[in-house]
């Protein structure tokens, strides 16, 4: 790939996101580092525009329709397309499962669901003019019913991330039902998407008791986001390998 093709990564001022801007722009990408507050975007990018990649910062709040739309204005006059949409940007509120009332759930879902709507419905029209699109959505591990309903595992005994995991489990169908959509429409049909987990990784989000670095964190966003023509769409991925459900 070459600067020539256009990436978003939202939430890429720290953290999983960071990794992946820096992974893309390695591999020859223009990458735009989406992050919802200017400043901290524009740090983070100087960093690696001075390492010599092709970054620049894009401010991006996605829980908020102007900032979404200011955006994909910007990318239209800079870029005219998009090539590459990477929904990272995503936040998690432990609370246990028992005490989370229906209002605590909407932070949540307004960003990691809602979010990663929003994005992808404001891009459509700009990833819709790219040759070859690809989106990845960014769920986790702790999406998946295959593991949360085994008995006495992690994932079944860990009550605090009850929202979270429904809003990832969310992102997981709502990818599978965009490829679907696009597979059936032929000015789409070039866009792939695949959701993806980056593993237990050292962060904020999780106080960085992770362990695995972004840069392992990054890996499955990035393969994914470069995959090429023949590549697969509609599926969940770590850097592995396949997921079930
Ligand atoms: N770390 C893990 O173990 C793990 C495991 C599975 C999945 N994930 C997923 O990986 C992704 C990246 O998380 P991370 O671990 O790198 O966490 P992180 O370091 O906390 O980074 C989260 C990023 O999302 C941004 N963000 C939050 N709300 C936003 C909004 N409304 N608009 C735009 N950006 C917003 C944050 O911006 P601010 O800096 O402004 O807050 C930050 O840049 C998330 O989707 C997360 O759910 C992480």
């Amino acid at each position: 790939m070459s600067t020539d093709t256009v990436a978003l990564v939202t939430g890429a001022n720290k953290g999983v996101g960071l990794a992946t801007a820096r992974q893309l722009a390695e591999r020859g990408l223009t990458v735009l580092l989406g992050s919802r507050d200017a400043e901290r975007g524009a740090q983070a990018a100087e960093v690696l525009a001075g390492a010599g990649l092709a970054v620049r910062p894009l401010r991006i709040d996605v829980t908020d329709d102007a900032s979404v739309q200011e955006a994909a204005e910007f990318i239209e006059r800079e870029y005219g397309r998009l090539d590459v949409l990477v929904n990272n940007a995503g936040m998690l509120v432990r609370k246990p499962a028992t005490e989370v009332s229906a209002e605590d759930m909407r932070p949540e879902f307004e960003t990691n669901v809602f979010g990663t709507v929003r994005v992808i419905h404001t891009m459509l029209p700009l990833l819709r003019k790219s040759s070859s699109a690809r989106i990845v959505n960014v769920a986790s591990d702790s999406a998946m019913f295959a593991r949360t309903t085994e008995p006495g595992s992690m994932f079944a005994r860990s009550h605090e991330s009850f929202a979270y995991s429904a809003t990832k489990t969310a992102v997981n169908m709502l990818t599978v039902k965009y490829a679907n959509a696009f597979l059936d429409d032929p000015d789409l049909a070039h866009i792939k998407i695949n959701a993806v987990t980056p593993g237990y990784t050292a962060t904020d989000l999780n106080g960085f008791k992770g362990v695995r670095t972004t840069d392992e964190g990054a890996r499955a966003s990035v393969h994914w986001a470069t995959v090429g023509d023949d590549g697969a769409t509609g599926g969940f991925f770590n850097d592995e390998g396949r997921l079930p459900w």
